[in-house]
């Protein structure tokens, strides 16, 4: 038993969609959670700036006091995460890839597999080795969707805009005869409506919230760190940036559990 909370991070309020897919997958766990609003997205950032911003979360994290540390943001993990995992070694860690391509891997029938997320995801190559680490005769096609992130953030979902956007980005996909589409990016869950429309119903779309937190509840149950019953979670909200806008956002992708939101700002 451990009643530390699980720390999970993102660069702004995009990871909230694993949050929230932690708190229905282990409704008993404390989550403390930091965006990174001020210095987000990272998106369009390099590696090796992303990489200083992953260490700084990381360590603000591990001194709340976490038992666990969960990568909430494709770009983040992109950007490489073995620093952070030399740095500590004692505490498991769950980034949002791997978890999605053993399910892709899984669920697609025709072996080509397609994977959407920001320039710097796309650029890293991080879901082309990931593929690869699997080991399976699969063929993968990516697409970066960069403004698919600034429409989420202004509530634009639907709409005739929406889907001339979503078309353009995905016509190579659905000329490559993708099955399965992973999307790499923590808003893209939000757009699953629009994207499930433009590739078809046939299309098997992964989403990288769900099976991190199926990843996370493998792993506390592996090390035998779960919460213990008799004490209700709490959960606290941590953002670089204007902790108003975070609320606000916030709710759209987490929904009601976040009730205050802290401003912890870098400098
Ligand atoms: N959270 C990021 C991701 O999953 C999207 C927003 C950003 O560019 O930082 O890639």
């Amino acid at each position: 038993m451990d009643d530390r909370p699980i720390g999970v991070f993102d660069s702004g309020v995009g990871g909230l969609t694993v949050a929230r897919a932690l708190l229905d997958y282990l409704p008993g766990e404390s989550i403390i959670y930091y965006g990174d609003t001020a210095r987000g997205p990272y998106g369009p950032l390099e590696r090796d700036e992303v990489r200083g911003y992953v260490d700084d979360v990381a360590g603000l994290l591990v001194n709340e006091g976490v038992k666990m540390l969960v990568v909430a943001c494709n770009s983040a993990s992109s950007a490489g995460l073995d620093h952070i995992r030399n740095a500590y070694p004692d505490i498991a860690l769950v980034e949002v890839i791997e978890p999605a391509v053993r399910a892709a891997v899984k669920a697609t029938r025709n072996r080509h597999i397609g994977v959407i997320g920001t320039a710097l995801t796309v650029a890293s190559g991080s879901y082309v080795r990931a593929i690869a680490m699997t080991r399976e005769n699969v063929e993968l096609f990516q697409h970066a969707c960069p403004r698919f992130v600034e429409l989420v953030e202004r509530g634009e979902t639907a709409g005739p805009e929406v889907q001339r956007i979503a078309e353009e980005y995905l016509s190579s996909l659905i000329e490559s005869d993708v099955d399965t589409l992973i999307l790499g990016c923590t808003h893209y869950p939000l757009l699953r409506g629009v994207i499930q429309y433009v590739m078809g119903r046939d299309v098997v779309l992964i989403e990288s919230d769900k099976e991190a937190a199926i990843d996370v509840f493998s792993e506390l149950t592996r090390r035998e760190m779960f919460r213990p019953r008799d004490l209700p979670p709490q959960h606290r909200f941590l953002s670089s940036g204007d902790p108003k806008q975070f609320e606000e956002l916030g709710h759209r992708f987490l929904g009601p559990e976040i009730t205050k939101v802290e401003e912890q700002p870098w400098s």
